[in-house]
């Protein structure tokens, strides 16, 4: 790693929880987005698999293939010099057997400068999540609702089986993942969970007792064209302030006032 890189490193977000301080994440797609992300001074940054609906502009994140996830990890590695960098595992990468899961995860590792990977699941793919560690790649897991069984799940609904998301973080936890994101789950046993292991939780639609955050850059941006999440908050309306921008560069160049002579040689 160049000696300017002073990159959070996994055991150092773990012990995050430990410290009782806030991890805040957020997502990114390529060096500019990942740029100002990382300036900006969040302790995570996920490349994840929701590029296939906000970047791709797919209706699900089941279309994004190992290569793409590949591609635009690269751009944000580029960025980054202090998050931690985790990447989103597509589906099915993991579905395919632990060799299959060791070779994919360690090309996300070996092509591009990010430090582990997150894969949705906990007590189905603990033979997968434990087969990684084993094989030094760090592993954030995903419970609560997973965008990629949306069939199964048959709508992005909110979680609400308690005891399959207590049995679920504790096989994630003792699997050896160092994270568990905890998406749409309700509060109260997201708080229960975060109770219960020792590795940080992070919430997405999970209340405020999770021991960091995530958001989809766009949702936070208001940079969604789409349908917004009730758990999004966006703290500016940069659709908003883009499609001004463009109509007002279409107006100025239609009334010949761009370019001006400042403009011009
Ligand atoms: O793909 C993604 O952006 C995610 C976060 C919403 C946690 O999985």
């Amino acid at each position: 790693m160049p000696a300017d890189f002073n990159q959070i490193t996994v055991p150092q977000f773990t012990a995050m929880k430990g410290d009782g301080r806030k991890i805040t994440m957020l997502t990114a797609y390529d060096y500019s987005q990942a740029s100002l992300v990382d300036a900006a001074g969040v302790e995570g940054i996920l490349i994840g698999d929701s590029l296939s609906m906000v970047v791709q502009g797919h209706s699900t994140t089941l279309p994004v293939t190992l290569e793409e996830m590949i591609y635009h990890a690269e751009m944000v590695g580029r960025a980054v010099r202090r998050a931690l960098l985790v990447v989103d595992m597509p589906f099915p990468s993991f579905h395919l057997g632990i060799y299959k899961a060791i070779e994919n995860a360690g090309r996300i590792l070996k092509e591009t400068r990010c430090q582990a990977v997150k894969l949705e699941g906990g007590a189905e793919q603990a033979e997968v999540i434990e087969a990684l560690v084993s094989a030094g790649i760090p592993v954030m897991a995903h419970c609560g609702l997973r965008p990629q069984s949306i069939h199964q799940m048959g709508g992005y609904r909110v979680q609400t089986d308690e005891k399959q998301l207590l049995a679920d973080a504790r096989a994630a936890e003792q699997s050896g993942a160092f994270s568990l994101v905890l998406e749409c789950i309700p509060a109260e046993i997201a708080a229960k969970i975060t109770q219960m292991v020792k590795i940080p939780t992070i919430g997405i639609g999970a209340g405020a007792e999770c021991d960091g955050q995530i958001l989809v850059f766009h949702d936070l941006l208001g940079l969604n064209t789409g349908y917004v999440p009730r758990h999004a908050k966006a703290y500016a309306d940069l659709k908003s302030t883009i499609t001004q921008a463009v109509a007002t560069y279409r107006d100025e160049v239609r009334a010949g006032k761009f370019p001006a002579k400042d403009n011009s040689f």
